[in-house]
């Protein structure tokens, strides 16, 4: 597909920023979205451009129904037509059930969740008047084993798998719509655990390593790709096999 847009949500570093650039390479131009770290978005730009593509970066949050109009809207200025939605925007910390306030479940749910909702409610009616298009949710391995430290993060994940199934019910045969499942990938959102412990994360995993962004966003640019025009509703899950142990 030739001139058509890609947004990539939560484009400013990590899985995001490296979905950007594969989708770069695979011939889409690009919004970058972000809230609040410009800089990134910037540098996520930037780089698109070192692979030979066109990009732009838009504030907006993801669970603000306002901002996301705009985030698409703004696409649609900068190029005619809408064809990718990856949405990845994700917030997730540590608390247990005792620890998690009210605020941080509702943000839980309105970043990671309502946020996908919104951009494809926005995404998916240039998606139709283009005649094809790709929406593709980031999940968790959480959604699958829950967490003891984030019934926010697991809960919200979990949710995607249903909004998935439903919008590709919804929104066939023109689009499809996909979920991929990451277990434990580098990035910033990481950091902290890898620092800490990764050795041990590592030992727990068949594959014997953690995942790197690029790893992530190769599958998500398989399923945009032509090769995975039949699939939809489905969630892959990139876990280097994790979930048969745990
Ligand atoms: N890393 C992993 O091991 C892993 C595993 C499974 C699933 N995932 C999922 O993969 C996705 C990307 O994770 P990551 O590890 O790359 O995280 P990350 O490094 O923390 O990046 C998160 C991105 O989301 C953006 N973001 C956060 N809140 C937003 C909002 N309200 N509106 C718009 N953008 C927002 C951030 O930009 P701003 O700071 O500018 O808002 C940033 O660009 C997330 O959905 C995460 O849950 C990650």
């Amino acid at each position: 597909m030739e001139n058509v847009a890609a947004i990539i949500t939560g484009s400013s570093r990590g899985i995001g920023r490296a979905t950007a650039i594969r989708l770069a390479q695979d011939g889409f131009k690009i919004t970058v979205n972000y809230s609040q770290d410009r800089d990134g978005a910037e540098e996520t730009v930037r780089m698109v451009e070192d692979h030979g593509s066109e990009a732009i970066s838009v504030r907006a949050d993801v669970s603000n129904p306002d901002d996301v109009t705009k985030l698409v809207e703004k696409t649609r200025e900068e190029y005619e037509d809408l064809g990718v939605l990856v949405n990845n925007a994700g917030f997730s910390h540590h608390a247990t059930l005792d620890e998690l306030t009210h605020e941080n479940w509702q943000k839980g749910i309105d970043v990671n969740l309502t946020g996908a909702f919104n951009c494809a409610k926005a995404a998916a009616p240039e998606m139709k008047k283009l005649g094809w298009g790709r929406i593709v949710n980031i999940s968790s391995l959480r959604a699958m084993t829950g967490s003891d430290h984030g019934s926010h993060y697991a809960s919200s994940k979990a949710g995607i798998l249903g909004l998935t199934k439903s919008l590709a019910l919804e929104l066939a045969p023109e689009i499809t719509v996909n979920a991929i499942s990451p277990g434990y990938t580098r990035t910033p959102m990481t950091k902290e655990s890898l620092e800490e412990k990764e050795e041990q994360i590592a030992s727990k995993i068949p594959l014997n390593r953690v995942a790197e962004s690029p790893e992530i966003a190769g599958v998500i640019s398989f399923l945009v790709s032509h090769d995975g025009s039949y699939i939809t509703g489905e969630t892959i899950n990139a876990n280097g096999g994790i979930y048969m142990t745990s």
